[in-house]
């Protein structure tokens, strides 16, 4: 077998990953602004605690910190655009709310709202900051999660046949999942 050997940081090679938006209020220009992260994770489920990696220089690390507060956003595979246009989007210079139309929805615990595009959302506090090199993990306590209605099973596990994640590749490229792939090694039938 061949291998290519390469620097780290040269390659998406733990990619693809889930698509998080990560919503903030903008009390200044009176506004919610949006970004993906493709760099996020579950950190605890006693208490529930959610960490997402953001870069210093974005606005939406900025506004996290000055609110203390923020959103999970979990879209289908069908808003890539969506995402990518967040992503390619500073919400320093550009309202995105009201250049990409997004449907909002409020929150029960925190003022900052989430997406409508999205299958899942989660209401955050902020609770704790580490740096880590360029990045910095912004840990969030999960308040309260919304779920769209139909979007998993009794278990809680995402359907796949009704929901087809947004995953990111790197570069300009998204996927998706197959539901067909779905197993239970257990054999009971897979939904
Ligand atoms: C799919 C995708 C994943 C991204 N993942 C991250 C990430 O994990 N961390 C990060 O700091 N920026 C990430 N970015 C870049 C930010 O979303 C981008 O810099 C955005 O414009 C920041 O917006 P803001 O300045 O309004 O906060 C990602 C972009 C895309 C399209």
């Amino acid at each position: 077998m061949e291998w290519k050997s390469q620097a780290p940081g040269s390659s998406y090679f733990y990619y693809p990953r889930l698509v998080c938006v990560i919503g903030v209020r903008d009390e200044a220009k009176a506004t919610t602004n949006f970004a993906p992260v493709a760099w996020s994770t579950p950190l605890s489920s006693h208490p529930p605690l959610f960490g997402v990696c953001l870069s210093p220089a974005t606005y939406t690390h900025h506004l996290v910190l000055a609110t203390g507060e923020f959103t999970l956003n979990f879209l289908p595979h069908s808003q890539a655009q969506l995402a990518d246009a967040l992503g390619k989007l500073s919400g320093k210079r550009v309202d995105k709310v009201k250049t990409l139309a997004l449907g909002l929805e409020s929150g029960e615990v925190i003022a900052t709202p989430f997406l409508t595009a999205g299958y899942a959302a989660a209401e955050c506090s902020l609770v704790e900051r580490h740096q880590f090199g360029d990045q910095t993990l912004l840990v969030g306590e999960v308040l309260r999660v919304h779920l769209l209605a139909g979007c998993c099973d009794p278990d809680g596990v995402l359907r796949l046949d009704r929901v087809p994640p947004l995953l990111y590749l790197g570069g300009n490229r998204y996927a998706t999942t197959d539901p067909g792939s779905v197993t239970r090694p257990d054999g009971a039938a897979s939904s």
